[in-house]
């Protein structure tokens, strides 16, 4: 018989556990045991999920079945990679951090595939006189206790701010812990609780806030909006080229995403959920590189011009202050404007420090954003093939073959998120979703998004039209209509001809038109032409792909088969496809939620390697052929 005994959060237990079971691993055990460990990896001792501390007597490793041995010094080892011997004892600490949290889960307009464990950013604590022990000086006993309440094992800095012998007359320390990479950092929390925070995705076109209870992970409001970039260009290189003309745009470009974008929502965002600013405690921001430079106020320029290197690809923590990012209660100060507070306010949100998170990517055209959908997909950790597609403005492909990744972007355009398409719109209220289009009489169904009349088309709309189209022989493989002599097709005097999709809108009525279909055809040429270019390269047949894991702001709205009808993935069939909605965002808010997912998010960019499409000899070849429909 072997010994467990088991250190946890909420005290300690010793188990038995019997020979036939010293066969497992010890996340095995401790499964049957109801202590699941974070696995998200499956086992294959490829993240930071399953850590545990060794502290004292005899485990084996599993591999090798050398003996393992502790004597008091605790050693952090990966629960997946040890298994106990048939006699002896172990005693063993399991942080708080490693047991499992959260199932795999579908979250609002995301699908997440991995497990999380739970350990935020940042994180809020209280503690007493009592709890410091007073034989030690102030700031050790402080530090002793929180490793206790948290389990921190990482170096902990104090704040020289919080000295509380002179700042906490009532005893009670309100404490804020911030993750800051290979190290935390203890303040003052002067945030309102329950404290939140924010998951943000900045697309090229379109920019999603989500607000999130920290201490239970509960998404409790999100707002989108068109990114404010987009009237200094509607993609990266555009608005790359125009800081190229006159670097003043470079802080144009970062007021317009921090003043004329992000703001707006954050404040939305909370007082939808009925919160004020001062819950509000950090942001983890996925985005693309050039979004994130610009972000930052970091000129993007070097990213226009091969070689494409961009300034920065790290994980970044910086104040929100430094962006001059300020969040009030229901309104939005501009510059200079007074920012005193309520009276009842803990402390105006602008006077502390909020932390703000930039997820790490892998190169100038393969960021952030793809980063987080490699970790929300759970293909980092897969043996299998796999690819994911994520139809945004800059369409980004990668592929995991033989545990290696394969990075590449393709610039679609952004009729996928609506833009640029003439009645187009983002996916949310008024939207209409989906179209179908009955042969025969070519009477055309429309699936409208929320209880409210149709205002416009959203993109996952025009692809099911397109694909419908050329099925029924209304278009020609080029999206050209076919003859103009048809119920629905008129000749309109500013956009030709179009396919009047609901004649009594209102304002006008809402139609498709030729030159519409023409932004889809390039759009879905680029991906095609990508995925097909990757799969060569590579050497893998669609047919060897296991999973191809579709994202995009459209979230779960997107119809396979109108997907697979317009050619946008040659060869693959709908049971391979798994839509997974916005996985920028869906990595912004595991990040949020789990901090070691950070550091499992830069081994991937380091795994990447990326395949610039504009030096493949046959992409344009590629891209040229795909310029037609099935
Ligand atoms: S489950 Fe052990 S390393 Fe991932």
């Amino acid at each position: 018989m072997f010994h467990l005994t088991i250190q946890l959060p909420q005290g300690e237990r010793t188990v038995e556990v019997a020979p036939d079971v010293t066969a497992r691993l010890l996340t095995d055990v401790l499964r049957g045991l109801q202590l699941p460990l974070n696995t998200r990896c499956g086992q294959r001792g490829l993240c930071n999920g399953c850590m545990v501390e060794f502290v004292q007597g005899r485990l084996q490793h599993a591999a090798t079945g050398a003996v393992l041995a502790a004597a008091g010094t605790p050693v952090t080892i990966r629960g997946c990679e040890v298994r106990t011997p048939a006699t002896g004892s172990a005693v063993i600490h399991i942080p708080s951090r490693s047991l499992l949290a959260h199932q795999p889960q579908v979250v609002t307009s995301f699908r997440l595939n991995v497990p999380r464990a739970h350990d935020p950013v940042w994180q809020q604590l209280t503690l007493s006189t009592a709890d410091l022990d007073p034989r030690r000086a102030w700031e050790d006993a402080l530090r002793a206790a929180v490793a206790t309440r948290l389990e921190c094992t990482l170096p902990l800095d104090v704040e020289p701010e919080l000295d509380g012998r002179a700042t906490s007359p009532d005893g009670i320390y309100r404490l804020a812990l911030e993750h800051q990479g290979d190290r935390r950092v203890l303040s003052a929390s002067h945030v309102a609780e329950p404290a939140h925070g924010a998951a943000i995705d900045i697309g090229t076109t379109t920019v999603v806030v989500m607000i999130v209870e920290l201490t239970t992970g509960r998404v409790v409001s999100s707002a989108s909006a068109l990114n404010a970039q987009t009237r200094m260009g509607d993609n990266v290189l555009t608005r790359i080229n125009v800081c190229m003309q006159a670097p003043r745009f470079v802080s144009r470009m970062q007021h317009a995403i921090v003043r004329g974008t992000l703001m707006p929502l954050l404040t939305e965002a909370l007082a939808a959920a009925d919160l004020t600013p001062e819950h509000l405690a950090c942001l983890v921001v996925a985005g693309n590189t050039t979004m994130l430079h610009l972000l930052h106020g970091v000129d993007p320029t070097s990213m226009g011009v091969a070689p494409f290197t961009p300034v920065f690809l790290d994980h970044r923590i910086i104040d929100a202050r430094e962006l001059r990012l300020r969040v009030r209660r229901g309104r939005v100060l501009p510059d200079g404007q007074d920012d005193s507070a309520p009276a009842d306010d803990p402390e105006p949100a602008e006077r502390r420090r909020l932390p703000l998170h930039t997820l790490p990517g892998a190169a100038a055209y393969v960021g952030a954003d793809i980063t987080a959908g490699v970790l929300a997909t759970g293909m980092a950790y897969r043996d299998d093939t796999t690819l994911l597609v994520d139809l945004g403005t800059n369409g980004e492909l990668v592929l995991a073959h033989q545990r290696q990744l394969f990075g590449c972007a393709t610039a679609a355009g952004p009729a996928f998120e609506g833009a640029g398409l003439t009645y187009g719109v983002r996916a949310g209220q008024g939207a209409i979703s989906h179209v179908r289009l009955e042969p025969g009489e070519l009477a055309i169904h429309t699936e409208v998004i929320g209880d409210v009349p149709p205002n416009g088309l959203c993109g996952t709309a025009y692809i099911d039209f397109v694909a419908q189209a050329r099925q029924v022989g209304l278009i020609t493989p080029t999206a050209r209509f076919n003859g103009h002599d048809v119920p629905g097709i008129i000749r309109h005097p500013d956009h030709g001809w179009a396919f009047v999709v609901v004649p009594d809108a209102v304002p006008r009525p809402l139609l498709i038109t030729e030159a519409d279909m023409a932004s889809l055809l390039q759009a879905k040429a680029a991906i095609a032409a990508g995925v097909t270019c990757l799969l060569r390269r590579a050497g893998v047949a669609a047919a060897d792909v296991a999973a191809v894991f579709l994202a995009g702001g459209f979230g779960f709205h997107m119809r396979v088969d109108s997907l697979l009808g317009c050619g946008m993935l040659p060869g693959f069939q709908p049971e391979q496809i798994q839509l997974m909605g916005n996985t920028s965002l869906a990595g912004a808010y595991l990040a949020l939620l789990d901090s070691s997912i950070l550091r499992e998010m830069r081994h991937v960019t380091q795994r990447m390697e990326i395949v610039e499409l504009n030096l493949e000899p046959d992409f344009e070849a590629t891209y040229i052929e795909q310029l037609s429909l099935p």
